[in-house]
């Protein structure tokens, strides 16, 4: 069998709250292999844009551990992890977390400027034109409408061609043709790099194209999920 790319190993999260703690995530078990594209499904509430945060490094489970290829990232320091996610992982956010003081060009500049790239402006224009949004390069994001800011985030985080896309309704505020755009994008990246993928997702036309799906409910991975 071949190595997974990403595993999830008895993870749990609790979180503080005012009511006390809370559990989110409760013991998940997860192997996803490398050029894999999982569609990852689940009611409201139920733990999704949580998985992808510690499957991202941005969060710490409270028990349990996470390996991307040989590194156990839930061991990392933050400042290993931070290079560990700039040299290898792009994240699309629920709510884009777009700089509102930047362009739309300056924000998908960053993470090139960041890993010292060359031909930063000219790779950055590319990206929001496959977008869709190259007559748009110098509108801050308050100028743009929802859908706008979510293929900016796109861009973002694919310019960087990166090997692990997390993904969290990245065709949400999308009409069809946008939504389309979007999810040829992280197809065409995935056949191009090899990525693998783990994308939250109503949408059944996105979640069909993926390799498999995962359900979640209730800060668990249901028995429908298939396991490898
Ligand atoms: N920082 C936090 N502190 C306490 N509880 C939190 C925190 N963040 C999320 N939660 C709770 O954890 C649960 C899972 O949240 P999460 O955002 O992962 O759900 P989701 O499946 O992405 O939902 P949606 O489809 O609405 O985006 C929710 O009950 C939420 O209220
Ligand atoms: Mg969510």
């Amino acid at each position: 069998m071949p190595n997974p790319f990403l595993e999830l190993s008895n993870i749990n999260l609790s979180l503080k709250s005012k009511a006390g703690l809370i559990k989110i995530l409760n013991d998940v078990n997860l192997r996803v292999l490398q050029g894999e594209a999982v569609a990852l499904v689940g009611p409201s509430g139920s733990g999704k844009s949580s998985l992808l945060m510690l499957m991202g490094g941005l969060e710490r489970p409270s028990t349990g551990q996470i390996h991307i290829l040989n590194y156990e990232i839930s061991k990392l320091s933050q400042s290993a992890m931070t290079n560990f996610r700039r040299d290898m992982i792009g994240v699309i956010f629920q709510s884009f977390h777009l700089i509102p003081t930047m362009t739309a060009l300056e924000n998908v500049m960053i993470p090139l400027e960041i890993m010292k790239s060359n031909n930063i402006f000219e790779k950055s224009k590319e990206s929001l034109r496959k977008v869709g949004l190259i007559d748009r390069t110098s509108h801050y994001p308050g100028e743009l409408s929802g859908g706008e800011q979510q293929r900016v985030a796109l861009a973002r985080a694919l310019v960087t061609k990166p090997k692990l896309i997390l993904a969290d309704e990245p065709t949400g505020n999308l009409d069809k043709d946008s939504g389309d755009i979007v999810t040829n994008l992280l197809f065409e990246l995935k056949d191009e790099v090899g990525s693998t993928m783990v994308i939250v997702t109503h949408s059944e036309e996105l979640a069909s194209k993926c390799d498999r799906k995962i359900f979640i409910n209730d800060g668990q991975l249901t028995n429908e999920s298939i396991f490898r």
